[in-house]
């Protein structure tokens, strides 16, 4: 699974033959340069999936319930959900929390609308959890997951999104569910993994936890393009003359004439 927001890395997802698109609320640190996901609207989702959609018509694709459009209310929560598949066709939503937001989960499955899970790390809520960093090391975290995991599963949920988890924890947890994990930071040892693309793509030089494998250095290849047309169109070598098109020569005639 990719975390991607938009038409055109959602046709490159899909020709790679990428399984699963998530439309995540990391949109916010990722496109709106927010320092959390917690400011990241309904609306803004909506947007992003419709264009996602749009270029991966074919991919199942997951968006996020931001923070604060499922934590009031089972109500709320299905109202958010339905408004992502009817107006983004998303196949599923994903929302955080373990036994906490059980009932959610069953509200929204009930409903018919498949819903992913998100244990360990929370970033809505990174805040109150302490920050970034990985969940479950000591044994009352462990078990505490352990029953997320297991809560997630029973309210209904097709998959569970393990964040920043050990690894001997993220196989136990995979070991004691049926529905397939998905980790990030959580190791080997799960059924699935998840990156938000413009990490794997190595578009921020900056960010390197230790999970990430960057699959490419896109913000050298940027900055390299971005600063050779710059200098290209200072220097007056672009556009060159394979990139203009002409008048004929009857036109510029018949415009010199008038002149
Ligand atoms: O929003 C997101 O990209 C996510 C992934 C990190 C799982 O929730």
């Amino acid at each position: 699974m990719l975390a991607l927001y938009d038409a055109i890395m959602a046709r490159l997802a899909e020709a790679a033959g990428i399984d699963l698109i998530l439309v995540g609320d990391s949109v916010g640190t990722v496109m709106y340069g927010f320092d959390s996901t917690a400011p990241v609207t309904l609306d803004q989702i909506v947007s992003h999936a419709i264009a996602v959609r749009r270029g991966a018509p074919k991919t199942h694709i997951v968006a996020d319930l931001p923070f604060m459009t499922y934590q009031v209310s089972d109500e709320q929560a299905v109202s958010s959900a339905g408004r992502l598949v009817k107006e983004a066709a998303v196949d599923a939503i994903k929302l955080e929390g373990g036994v906490a937001m059980a009932s959610r989960i069953e509200a929204i499955t009930r409903i018919g609308i498949p819903v992913m899970g998100h244990i360990g790390l929370l970033p809505q809520t990174a805040a109150v959890q302490g920050g970034y960093r990985v969940h479950g090391r000591d044994i009352v975290s462990a078990r505490q997951m352990l029953d997320d995991a297991k809560a997630v599963e029973a309210a209904g949920a097709y998959a569970v999104v393990l964040e920043l988890v050990p690894q001997e924890l993220a196989e136990r947890v995979t070991a004691s569910i049926g529905i397939p994990t998905i980790g990030i930071g959580a190791g080997s040892g799960c059924d699935g993994q998840v990156l938000v693309s413009s990490d794997l793509l190595g578009m921020e030089a900056g960010f390197n936890p230790r999970f990430l494998k960057k699959y490419a250095n896109l913000a050298e290849t940027i900055t390299e393009a971005f600063s050779a047309y710059a200098s290209d169109v200072r220097a007056g070598a672009y556009p060159g003359p394979e990139h203009v098109t002409h008048l004929s020569d009857e036109t510029i005639a018949a415009l010199e004439d008038r002149t």
